[in-house]
Formats: structure tokens, C-alpha cells, sequence
């Protein structure tokens, strides 16, 4: 099924290339619809009107308004120009899935495609006006001619003034977006395609994105209850995921059935899943990025689960266990997840407002370095190792421990070294802790009983006025609670 064999390829969205190889029609058995005007007539009429209201999170527009105020003050005499994206297409008119960016979604609330917010600097502000491409609907060509608003293809979709009603913002069709063309000066964020700043003359500005990032960083009251749904529709996720173990080893299903587990638990209680989820048995624990999920459920392995729903308002969890498949840690098992266990600990002593970024990092890397010395893994001492010129714990933890949290899932990836790793914590950020430890199969070093295990920890924690509170404390961290937990899923409890 596709909108070439409605035939209309009119042009603005038939896939580039694609016209040049179609059979010419005309002529043919196979006429343009488009061109008929017995089928264009009769295609216009006799629909009945569909209400398609907007689907937008309670409190998203407010929430947008107040990020727009705080972006304005930050820019008080610039045009600001940020995109919602497009969908790259897959093939012909089917196209991976739409993701709205992120940025455009903390200035706007909205998640509609090939969108774009524009902010223009007036006295005491910016005035911001939202372009949407409008739905096709009855009556007009594109209705059943084209695959990305039509309203026959993609069903019945809000228009420009439900959204202006909803967002309590100025909304207006694309095609006037060529009114920000001459704005003198008018800077454009990383989401704006380069087509678009070359036909509207922006400038591609990286401040504005290190803004955007660094503004990002502190979450508001809204923004943390959005996040508090995605941890505790993971955290359940979880739960779904684990008491499928038993059929995945049973049935030979895999690593895929519980990765598939998770996905379809995320795209229904939220979005989708944050990122790729990882679900790694055995040997495939230890890597890192395990999303190819194409092994088997080992028995009598550690099992490492991965995975963040997204909210239906685009903000990510991002959690990590590693279970006992059986609901019993070996003992090798059990020493690798005591020892992560207390590198977490320490990381997540290290939370408060005030405390350098970076404390919890160097506060579980004290202990992981200390434990591998303790197992004989280290080639030098403790603190040879911990030194900047030395490094050689984390042979067996080269990623690192722990990142900023919300609409992504390495939120604020914008800010600079100085702003991020090298700021102090504020209250309302919100950041994952996950140290682990990650012994390969085909690593010489590591002593044989400990190949093939990987261990990570992660939990999502806000920095409080006092401390923090770990957002995904529904999950056990230590062994004994994690085995207790494991087998109330498997349903040995
Ligand atoms: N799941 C990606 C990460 O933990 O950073
Ligand atoms: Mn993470
Ligand atoms: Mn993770």
C-alpha cells in the first residue's frame, strides 16, 4: 500500500528519486487519480466532519510557556527559530518513526511534524508564533493524495486553530513561515533542516543550542511529575519483563521476547521506549549497548535488563538490574553485584546540591578500583590506577556512570565540559547513577569463574533542596532484594 499507487505524486512529498523510476502513467490502464475529475469530485463529498482533538499532556502548555519565558530572557533582542524535525524516510512513502525533537518540545509542548516555533524579540519578550503543516481534509487533493497529512492516510488530525486553542499560542500554516525570511540576524537551533536555513537565511547558531541544554538541565514541578510517570511505568515494566523469563528460556524465545516484553509495555503505557532496549544474557551482559537481543535466556545466568518507557510527553527513566535468570546469584554473581552494589552506594552518597558533577563519578570509581585491586585485577596500586595518567579499572567499565535525565535520555548532551561535568548539582536536576562491571568472555585478565558476567546498576534520582530521592527506588538494589523481587515475578517467592 503505498501513495504512488493512488497515484498522485504531487510533487512536495513524493520521495526524491522515486518519480524518475514510476512507469509513466499516462496514457496507461493506470490513470492519476488526481487528474480525474469524475473521481476527484466524487472523493471530495459525502464525509462526515471527524473531531480530532489534541492529545497533549495536562499542564504541557503551561509547562512550554514558562520554558519560552526563560529561553527569552536569555536572548532578548534575537529571532529564534527551532523545528520539530522530520521522519527520514525508510522507502518510497514509508518513513521511520516520527520522533518530535526535544528541544522543540520543552519550547512548545507540541509533537507535530515538519513544525516549527519562531520567536520574535519585542520589548519585555519574544512573541512566538508556532507553523504547522495543516491536515489535509475533504475536499482538498492532498486528502487522499498525500501519505504525511492526509487525512484518508493518517486519519483525522487537529487543525491550526485547535492548536492555537490548546497551546494558547499564535498558530499558523508552513507555508508563512516565508514571513521569517530578512529577519535580520535570526538564529536557528540544530532541530531547523539546512534547507530551511538556507531558504529562510538563518544562521545555525550553537549558543542557542548550549542555551537550550543548559536550561534544560534544571527540571521544573511539571517536568519532574513527567518523570516520575516514566519511572514508575518502567519500574513495572520491570515486573512484566521479568515474568516472562520463564517462557523466553522455555520456549527458546530469547533475549528478543523480553526486549519485545519491554517495547510493547512502553508504547503502551507511554510513548515507547526512551532508547534501545538492552537485554543481555550471559556473555552479552557485558556489552555495553546490547540491543541486538539475538541470544538465547540462559538458564542459570546473570541477565542484564535495560530500559525507560518515554511518557506520552516525551520524558524518559532510564533504569538498569541485573537479575538472576533462576532467581538465585552464583556465587561469582553475587560478589560482582555486591561490589557494584557499593559503588553505587557511594556515587549516589555523593548527590546534593553544591557537590561538584563529578563526586559521584570519582566515589564509585574508589571502590571499583579498590575491588578489582582486592581480586588481584589490577596491573598497579589503587592509586596508581585512580590517577589521570593510569585508568586501568575501568578496562572493565569504559563507559560512563551516570548523565542528565528528561525529554532524552543523555539529556543536555549541548552543554560544554564547564556547564555539565564540570558545574556544580542544583536542586531539580535530575540524573542517572550506574556504575557496573563488565567482565567479557574473551578477557584474559579476568580470572575464568568471572568471564561472561556483566553487572550494571542504575537508578534515576532528583537532587533535592537537601539531598536527592531516587526516583526508582520501587526496585531493589542489593542482591538478596533483588532476588527477592526476582522471584516474586517468576512466582517462586
Ligand atoms: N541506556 C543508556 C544509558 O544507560 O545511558
Ligand atoms: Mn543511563
Ligand atoms: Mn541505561
Amino acid at each position: 500500500m503505498n501513495a504512488a499507487n493512488t497515484d498522485m505524486a504531487t510533487g512536495a512529498d513524493a520521495p526524491t528519486g522515486a518519480a524518475s523510476v514510476r512507469p509513466p502513467y499516462a496514457g496507461t490502464r493506470y490513470p492519476k487519480l488526481a487528474t480525474i475529475p469524475a473521481f476527484t469530485d466524487f472523493i471530495a463529498k459525502g464525509w462526515q466532519d471527524v473531531d480530532a482533538p489534541v492529545a497533549l499532556t495536562e499542564g504541557a502548555a503551561a509547562a512550554a510557556a514558562a520554558h519560552r519565558a526563560r529561553l527569552s530572557a536569555r536572548f532578548a533582542t534575537s529571532t529564534i527559530v527551532v523545528s520539530s524535525g522530520v521522519a527520514p524516510v525508510r522507502n518510497d512513502d514509508c518513513n521511520y518513526g516520527f520522533r518530535a525533537n526535544s528541544d522543540f518540545v520543552w519550547l512548545t509542548g507540541c509533537q507535530v511534524e515538519g513544525a516549527t516555533l519562531v520567536m520574535h524579540p519585542v520589548p519585555g519578550g519574544h512573541d512566538a508564533t508556532l507553523y504547522l503543516p495543516a491536515p489535509f481534509r475533504p475536499g482538498e487533493a492532498g486528502f487522499f493524495s498525500d501519505a504525511n497529512h492526509g487525512e484518508l492516510w493518517v486519519g483525522a488530525s487537529p487543525g491550526i486553530g485547535q492548536w492555537a486553542e490548546a497551546l494558547q499560542l499564535e498558530v499558523r500554516a508552513t507555508p508563512e513561515l516565508t514571513v521569517v525570511r530578512g529577519a535580520r540576524g535570526a538564529l536557528a537551533s540544530a532541530s531547523v533542516s539546512a534547507s530551511t536555513i538556507e531558504a529562510l537565511s538563518l544562521l545555525r547558531s550553537p549558543d542557542l543550542d548550549r542555551e537550550l541544554s543548559n536550561l534544560r538541565m534544571v527540571k521544573d514541578e511539571w517536568e519532574i511529575a513527567q518523570l516520575r510517570r516514566a519511572v514508575y511505568d518502567t519500574v513495572s515494566g520491570f515486573a512484566a519483563v521479568v515474568s516472562e523469563v520463564p517462557r523466553a528460556i522455555e520456549d527458546g524465545l530469547g533475549e528478543r521476547w523480553l526486549q519485545g516484553t519491554f517495547d510493547r509495555h512502553a508504547r503502551t503505557f507511554g510513548n515507547g521506549p526512551g532508547y534501545s532496549t538492552i537485554v543481555g544474557s550471559g556473555p552479552h551482559a557485558p556489552i555495553l549497548h546490547w540491543v541486538r537481543c539475538d541470544g538465547p535466556v540462559l538458564p542459570d545466568a546473570a541477565l542484564l535488563l535495560d530500559m525507560g518507557v518515554e511518557t506520552n510527553s516525551l520524558y524518559t527513566a532510564d533504569v538498569t538490574r541485573t537479575i538472576p535468570a533462576s532467581g538465585t546469584f552464583s556465587a561469582e554473581q553475587r560478589a560482582a553485584h555486591d561490589l557494584v552494589e557499593k559503588a553505587h552506594r557511594a556515587g549516589m552518597a555523593q548527590i546534593r546540591p553544591g557537590v561538584p558533577y563529578l563526586d559521584f563519578h570519582f566515589a564509585a570509581m574508589e571502590v571499583i578500583a579498590q575491588g578489582l585491586h582486592d581480586w588481584g585485577m589490577l596491573p598497579v596500586s589503587v592509586d596508581e590506577a585512580l590517577s589521570p595518567e593510569g585508568q586501568q579499572h575501568r578496562r572493565y567499565l569504559a563507559c560512563g556512570v551516570g548523565h542528565h535525565l528528561g525529554l532524552d535520555v543523555h539529556d543536555c548532551s549541548h552543554s560544554p565540559y564547564e556547564e555539565y561535568m564540570g558545574a556544580d548539582l542544583e536542586a531539580g536536576v535530575v540524573m542517572t547513577v550506574e556504575p557496573g562491571l563488565y567482565f567479557h568472555a574473551n578477557d584474559e585478565t579476568v580470572p575464568p569463574e568471572l568471564r561472561g558476567i556483566g553487572v550494571r546498576l542504575e537508578d534515576d534520582l532528583l537532587v533535592t533542596d537537601d539531598g536527592h530521592e531516587v526516583l526508582s527506588d520501587g526496585l531493589p538494589i542489593d542482591a538478596d532484594g533483588v532476588e527477592r523481587w526476582t522471584r516474586e515475578q517468576l512466582g517462586r517467592a
